[in-house]
């Protein structure tokens, strides 16, 4: 007697992926594209989970806790194609028995490689030479032209020292950085690799020439970079920011970057992205870049592949290996 095909689950994709993960998400569910590529939130995401089991969505997505509540009884788990999940009131899915899944690991080289490119490229005022090229106004070499300043020597303030912090922390070493950084919890002295703990934040921002944010956006950690904290930075500091935008209170950091009190700025990531803070474009010192983190081929792979492990894991009867809730 011929078996019968397990009944796929139906699956919500929220985003245009990387085709070979659409491909397996094909393959392995009835899956449900989105080919316009928009962020979906409320009643559209609502509406179209209607008859879902899960929902593979992204970070632009709005999973707050009305739509969470207003989702579909069908839909069981979220699976994020992030580490990120400040997108989703984890609060409102753990209530309403939702499972919600993440992809750590897979991204922390590249998002890594980001930050240094962001501490490399205001340290060194690369866009502002770029711009300068591409503006046709280069009128040649100078001995005092575009002066930045170098990395090696400088002192890196962590804050947030997970896998990416950590990633963070041997990239630097590697250009002649030390090290200083603050954690919820000191780490063991092998991952620590001499790098100066601080348990309290705030005494760590004396010291960091250079501070670049690893820690995730929540109601706490809103505006953590405020004018305050700038104010402990030493004269002529640069801030990087690879986490979330929210962390940062912009118009703090842009009246500082303004003045000069903060030498530059590296931004990979905005407050109400993409619609970013107006005055951060007229900043000659800020080195912007548009939530690259983990845009590489082979990380976006990954992330894709193991959203979709998660999702296997789950519609199998197991537990998914990155559940957050
Ligand atoms: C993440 O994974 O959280 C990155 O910011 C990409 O969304």
């Amino acid at each position: 007697q011929a078996s019968r095909p397990t009944p796929q689950a139906t699956l919500l994709v929220t985003r245009r992926l990387p085709a070979a993960v659409e491909a397996r998400a094909a393959q392995g569910y009835d899956a449900r594209l989105n080919p316009d590529d928009t962020p979906l939130g409320g009643a559209d995401l609502v509406a179209r989970a209607e008859g879902a089991q899960g929902i593979l969505c992204a970070a632009g997505d709005r999973l707050n806790a009305d739509t969470i509540a207003a989702l579909p009884a069908s839909v069981r788990i979220v699976a994020t194609f992030s580490v990120g999940t400040d997108h989703i009131d984890l609060a409102a899915a753990k209530a309403r028995g939702l499972v919600v899944t993440n992809t750590p690991d897979v991204l922390t080289d590249a998002t890594a490689d980001i930050a240094l490119l962001l501490m490399l490229g205001a340290a060194r005022r690369a866009s502002e030479g770029e711009r300068m090229i591409r503006a046709g106004a280069w009128t040649g070499w100078t001995p005092t032209q575009l002066l930045g300043t170098h990395l090696g020597g400088k002192r890196l303030g962590i804050v947030g020292m997970g896998r990416i912090g950590q990633a963070v922390a041997r990239r630097a070493r590697a250009f002649g950085m030390t090290i200083h950084y603050s954690n919820r919890k000191r780490l063991p002295a092998e991952l620590e690799e001499g790098a100066v703990f601080h348990a309290d934040p705030e005494a760590m921002l004396a010291v960091s020439d250079v501070l670049s944010l690893h820690f995730p956006a929540t109601p706490e950690t809103t505006h953590w970079l405020n004018a305050a904290r700038i104010d402990r930075l030493p004269p002529g500091a640069i801030v990087v920011n690879t986490a979330r935008g929210s962390v940062v209170e912009d118009a703090a950091l842009i009246a500082a970057l303004r003045s000069g009190r903060i030498a530059a700025a590296g931004l990979d990531v905005f407050e109400n992205e993409p619609r970013l803070h107006p005055d951060y474009r007229g900043l000659d010192n800020a080195f912007l870049l548009p939530h690259l983190g983990s845009a590489t081929v082979e990380t976006r792979n990954a992330m894709g592949f193991k959203a979709l492990d998660n999702l296997d894991a789950f519609f199998a009867g197991a537990e998914p290996p990155d559940r957050v809730v």
